[in-house]
């Protein structure tokens, strides 16, 4: 009798507390496994997952269902990846948004256009424009599906949560923040200023007229988004976001009450995962703490040939060892260098290799996993940005003083040696040292899947400020009406005042003259 009422008591907790959640993420490894991990430790406390993205080469259907997470296919990407790794090529030529020729501008913008159709998101939102998405309690999704996702759950009133490596926001009142993908440091020049104003300003008028799509590209559900959102999405008043770095690595600055930093997501398996493949460990057994270079320079980015020549001579003036993940860069410059100074593999088990104490800095093309995963074991960077947000991480690592920028122009052999030397004698490791322990703190996987647990469970309504909360209009948000009143109190105040003045002077004058 006692054993069926504690029974039913568990049943009853367990049928409370277990959540059916959805994780959606564009067909992309750096999107997907942030995500991915969430759901792992989600699976472990014990909820029911379900993973959504496109079908294609990255084969995320495994990845899911090795995790113990239901996977739901939205449809299958079109382009191939040679295709994609196509574009992601020609944009990285471009060297970034932000450079200094305009007509790059124009030609990334063109990119970008061309890019978006064949990145499969808009497939992804038409999918689930059509089903019923109730069965679930909460929806996390990321970045990338920013004005999709969220926009669709919240018209259908269901639970959602966006994670992002940033918080989108151009703004931080008072004062303004780096734009996005713009490279800009916190240290703001002028000019700086100046464009980040316009852009701010230009994207509040397309906003104000519905006309995001033109830079998104998404007409159906940008109508949605303008329906359910009484600010921007991406100011994120109206929706949570967990955002996957720290403040340090990241500028501190206002951020709206539904945003938490939780420091780089890392799957808890992976953390776990202590050996590595046996040759790479039989290689290492020799090294001496702190002697190795790790070299990754992306999986979608070709790394130039004259540019992988540059850092292996830069190196050979150093008495580094290094281990290079190569991707699919020029074989033959590998080829021709020393095999027992140098290590080369098309895959390297990241995270764990990181750990290793022989590893001294890693160079980087500046991805935010890859920038996260060096950092969160204290190991400083050269990052070689090639596109997009590369160039704003660069930034942010050279800032916090744990590693050093290098643009693909400056990459020389010399560059590059001196870059090694500053690392070694100029305090970085120390630095990232201390970064390392503000990213442990930040609490990472774990504190994503409880807030997701929290906000699947309770919700965020406490968390949304009054003027969305009571749907106050602009006048009252900007407390025109506040200020005209003042305005004319003051005014009144003036005239009273100077009339007073006037009768009094006029009495005196008066009775002089008398
Ligand atoms: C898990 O969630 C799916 C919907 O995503 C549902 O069909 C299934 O019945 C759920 N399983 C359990 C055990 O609750
Ligand atoms: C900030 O930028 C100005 C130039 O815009 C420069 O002179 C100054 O040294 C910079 N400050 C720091 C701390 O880097
Ligand atoms: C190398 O590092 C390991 C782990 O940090 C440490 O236990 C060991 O004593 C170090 N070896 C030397 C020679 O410093």
């Amino acid at each position: 009798m006692v054993g069926c009422l504690l029974l039913l008591l568990f049943a009853c907790l367990c049928s409370s507390s277990s959540l059916d959640v959805l994780l959606v993420s564009a067909p992309f490894p750096g999107h997907a496994n942030r995500l991915l991990a969430i759901g792992e430790e989600l699976v472990v406390r014990g909820h029911n997952v379900t993973f959504s993205s496109l079908d294609n080469w990255v084969n995320l259907r495994h990845k899911s269902t090795e995790r113990g997470i239901r996977y739901l296919s939205a449809g299958k990407q079109t382009v191939t990846q040679a295709e994609w790794n196509n574009i992601i090529s020609k944009r990285a030529s471009l060297q970034g948004f932000f450079s200094k020729n305009p007509l790059a501008i124009i030609e990334e913008l063109r990119l970008l256009d061309q890019s978006r159709p064949l990145s499969g998101i808009d497939e992804i939102a038409k999918y689930f424009m059509n089903i019923n998405l109730k069965q679930w309690d909460i929806i996390v999704t990321e970045h990338y599906l920013l004005h999709r996702i969220p926009c669709i759950a919240k018209s259908r009133d269901v639970t959602v949560v966006i994670t992002s490596m940033t918080y989108f926001s151009n703004e931080s009142p008072p004062w303004p923040f780096p734009v996005y993908q713009s490279g800009y440091s916190d240290n703001l020049s002028f000019k700086e200023r100046a464009v980040i104003g316009l852009s701010t300003i230009g994207w509040r008028c397309l906003s104000a007229f519905s006309l995001h799509w033109v830079l998104i590209q998404s007409p159906v559900t940008e109508s949605l988004c303008k329906e359910t959102f009484k600010y921007p999405v991406e100011l994120g008043w109206e929706v949570p976001y967990i955002i996957m770095t720290v403040l340090g690595l990241e500028y501190p600055r206002t951020i709206s009450p539904l945003t938490t930093y939780v420091g780089p997501v890392l799957s808890q398996a992976l953390l776990n995962q202590h050996s590595l493949p046996v040759d790479l460990n039989d290689w290492l057994r020799n090294k001496n703490n702190k002697s190795v270079i790790y070299i990754s320079m992306g999986s979608q980015l070709s790394l130039s040939d004259k540019i992988a020549q540059e850092i292996v001579n830069g190196i050979s003036d150093t008495d580094y060892h290094v281990i290079w993940s190569v991707g699919d860069i020029n074989k033959d410059i590998i080829l021709n260098i020393d095999s027992s100074r140098y290590y080369t593999s098309s895959w390297i088990p990241q995270v764990t290799l990181l750990q290793h104490s022989s590893i001294s800095m890693a160079i980087l093309h500046g991805g935010s996993n890859g920038i996260h995963e060096s950092l969160y074991f204290g190991i400083p960077i050269i990052v070689i940005p090639g596109m997009g947000d590369q160039f704003d991480w660069a930034v942010r690592v050279s800032d916090a003083g744990v590693g050093l920028q290098l643009l693909r122009h400056e990459v020389t052999s010399r560059g590059l040696r001196d870059s090694i030397r500053r690392i070694d004698n100029d305090g970085y490791h120390k630095r990232a040292e201390k970064m390392s322990v503000l990213m442990k703190r930040g609490g990472g996987v774990k504190r994503a899947a409880e807030l997701v647990e929290f906000y699947g469970t309770y919700g965020y309504d406490h968390l949304i400020p009054g003027p969305i909360k009571y749907k106050w209009n602009w006048i009252q948000y900007y407390n025109v009406d506040v200020y005209i009143v003042l305005l004319v109190g003051l005014v009144a105040i003036v005239m009273i005042l100077k009339r007073s003045c006037k009768c009094c002077t006029a009495k005196k004058t008066k009775t002089k003259q008398n």
